[in-house]
């Protein structure tokens, strides 16, 4: 019998445009002098919405019809807050404020993934973006997160899709591929 291919690794998220992702590099740059460890690579830079793992290829369209039926309002995060892991040597930028239609998409994503039977985490959605593993979190002062006001300016981030991602494991680490994108409905909504 013919082997079953592999389930791919997917997660949904939402991918910062070049512009963006030059901001948050350099933040990384600067945060990796304090905690060592491995910066992220540019192009993998991300934000999570919902890991789901491995995932059978046949109920890959099971997703993109669960994304297909998702309503998200365009949104801007001020990503002002940077923090460390220790449990998981993770060093992150956050946004400041979580914006409504961030936290109901991702309530959408994460209802609809458990109505059509994938295993949903059910750890509270932490919204963050990794810059750094192998992190020596002691460089940095906190794991709930210090305000970036004295330090690097702030970055602002116009949200206006999101992602599928598919990740795939290779030799210096995890590569990830969009395999799909839904745009938003509207214009950018307010903070909670
Ligand atoms: P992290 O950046 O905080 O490690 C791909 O692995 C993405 O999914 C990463 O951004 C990772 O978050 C996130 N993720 C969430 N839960 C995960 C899990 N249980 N295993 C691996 N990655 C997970």
């Amino acid at each position: 019998m013919p082997e079953a291919p592999p389930a791919p690794r997917v997660f949904f998220a939402i991918w910062p445009d070049a512009e963006v992702r030059q901001g948050l590099m350099q933040l990384a740059l600067q945060v990796h002098r304090q905690v060592q460890g491995k910066p992220t690579r540019a192009d993998s830079v991300h934000m999570t919405l919902l890991f789901l793992g491995s995932t059978p290829i046949e109920r890959l369209e099971l997703l993109a019809e669960l994304a297909s039926g998702v309503a998200f309002e365009a949104f801007t995060l001020d990503m002002g807050k940077v923090g460390c892991w220790k449990h998981n040597q993770v060093a992150w930028v956050a946004p400041r404020t979580t914006p409504l239609p961030l936290a109901h998409l991702v309530e959408q994503l994460e209802r609809g993934a458990t109505a059509r039977g994938f295993p949903v985490e059910s750890r509270p959605f932490a919204p963050h973006l990794t810059l750094v593993r192998k992190a020596r979190c002691a460089g940095l002062d906190t794991g709930r997160g210090a305000e970036l006001d004295a330090g690097p300016p702030r970055i602002r981030w116009d949200v206006r899709e999101f992602v599928l991602v598919r990740s795939e494991l290779g030799q210096d680490g995890s590569r990830y591929h969009p395999i799909g994108r839904w745009p938003a409905v509207s214009q950018p909504g307010r903070d909670v």
